[in-house]
């Protein structure tokens, strides 16, 4: 199992280009079966979420050819099958997509339940309320997703709760039906006005994507396009808050400042400096922070998926800072781990409690989910002395060339597999 060795502290300097965005990526690449010709995708993130859907795709017969590392041609006329096994769907949370997208496409998916990170209870009872307002019939046996329907007819389908996934999935489902679906209480992620443009620009009728009603207006077909996804928001957020953390000066590039905003807004509530350009940010870190508290919303609230980087810097921060998770039951288990590092904090169910003014030394970590991960290494570096992180397998499924984006602004991160180390170096830890 492959593991990153940091040596701190380092002080990161320099620029970062950001890439394109995970959870849009992971959406539009399934929406591409919707299509009836071939789509092009550009500004992909070369990541192995991404990779998996693709692996997907390939598996039910859609032609994929990679132009570039990150431009990918999707030929989806050839599918034939709309079963996503268990082997694939385990790899990756979204895979779920695909039962949005196959319906829609064919009327019928068999898609296995899906894997993930472990954040706690993840159900999907939202999506398939959806599924059956359009008309679907839903079956699950042995935890395979059964969807069938004679046609899909647009319905209003109210969302109890405000949920990325169901607010995708009923898009995808809903796109190619009969007549116009509202979604009420839909959720409001950049990555959901990335889809509808998507879909949009192959011919959809979708308004109010960005807002909490959506609207989508059925149509038969959907053309062939080159779109472009957004940059990661989450990406950019964790180098912000790696700059601030390691007290440098870093140019973030490739974002879109807007949807920053939340992140921005905290980091100069501490004491950073945030200057905003068209399409960069900077962050310039101060040498002393002070505390603030931070309550995880859907957007425009601060993400859940930023929580466990801002734990850390909080740590570092002076005086006590509480953080409450509003969207996940089980996002706080990367403190067993930084805990390790120095970071004093303890969480009671949702909500964590952070002692500031710690002074963080490297130790041994495993990275619990692809966040977590994140937050250890920012913690490594910003820490005196070396770090050892296993399980980085959660990390690159997130976050493109992270190790070379480091390195080049200063960092000391050396990735290496457990086998790969030369003998006697595992003979000394042996002995
Ligand atoms: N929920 C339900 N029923 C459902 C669906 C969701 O009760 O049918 C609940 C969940 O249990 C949770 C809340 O609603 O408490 C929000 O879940 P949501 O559906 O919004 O999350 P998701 O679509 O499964 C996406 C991102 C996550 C991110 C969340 C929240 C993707 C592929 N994943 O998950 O990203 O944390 O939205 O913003 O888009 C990550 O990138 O690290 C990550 C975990």
């Amino acid at each position: 199992m492959d593991k990153l060795i940091i040596n701190g502290p380092t002080r990161l300097m320099g620029e970062v280009t950001i890439s394109g965005a995970k959870n849009a990526a992971v959406a539009i690449i399934p929406a591409v079966i919707l299509s009836d010709e071939v789509c092009r995708l550009e500004n992909v993130p070369d990541i192995s979420d991404t990779k998996i859907v693709i692996e997907i795709l390939l598996k039910l017969g859609a032609i994929v050819n990679r132009i570039n590392k990150n431009t990918i041609e999707i030929d989806p006329r050839p599918i034939r099958t709309t079963t996503v096994p268990h082997s694939l769907a385990k790899r990756m949370r979204a895979s779920y997509y695909l039962i949005g997208a196959l319906l829609g496409k064919f009327n019928k998916a068999r898609v296995s339940m899906p894997g993930g990170c472990d954040l706690g209870i993840r159900p999907i009872d939202l999506h398939i309320k959806g599924f059956e307002a359009l008309g679907a019939e839903v079956k699950t046996e042995n935890a395979m997703i059964d969807c069938k329907a004679v046609n899909l007819i647009g319905r209003p389908v109210y969302l109890d709760m405000v949920s990325v996934g169901a607010t995708v999935n009923i898009m995808l489902a809903a796109v190619k039906a009969y007549g116009l679906t509202v979604i009420e209480n839909a959720a409001k992620e950049p990555h959901i006005v990335d889809l509808a443009n998507f879909l949009n620009s192959m011919g959809a009728d979708i308004r109010g994507a960005g807002t909490d009603i959506i609207k989508i207006y059925g149509v038969p077909r959907l053309g062939g396009v080159t779109y472009s996804i957004i940059p990661d928001q989450i990406e950019a957020g964790t180098y912000m808050v790696a700059a601030a953390a390691t007290r440098g000066n870093v140019l973030i590039k490739n974002v879109i400042p807007k949807h920053l905003e939340s992140i921005t807004a905290k980091l100069e509530e501490i004491g950073a400096i945030v200057e905003e350009y068209d399409d960069a940010v900077r962050v310039i870190g101060a040498e002393e922070y002070t505390k603030c508290n931070i309550k995880t919303m859907p957007h425009p609230g601060f993400p859940t998926d930023m929580q466990p980087q801002f734990g850390v810097l909080l740590s570092m921060a002076k005086g006590t800072s509480i953080i409450s998770e509003n969207i996940w039951g089980n996002r706080f288990k990367y403190l067993d781990e930084v805990r390790r590092m120095g970071v004093m904090a303890v969480a009671d169910g949702q909500v964590a409690v952070f002692e500031g003014s710690c002074k963080l030394t490297g130790a041994p970590v495993a990275a619990t989910d692809l966040r977590a991960g994140a937050a250890m290494i920012i913690a490594a570096m910003a820490a005196e002395g070396r770090s050892e992180i296993e399980n980085i397998y959660h990390v690159e499924r997130g976050y493109e060339d992270i190790v070379s984006k480091l390195n080049a602004m200063g960092a000391d991160i050396t990735r290496v597999s457990v086998d790969d180390r030369p003998v006697n170096t595992v003979k000394a830890e042996l002995a």
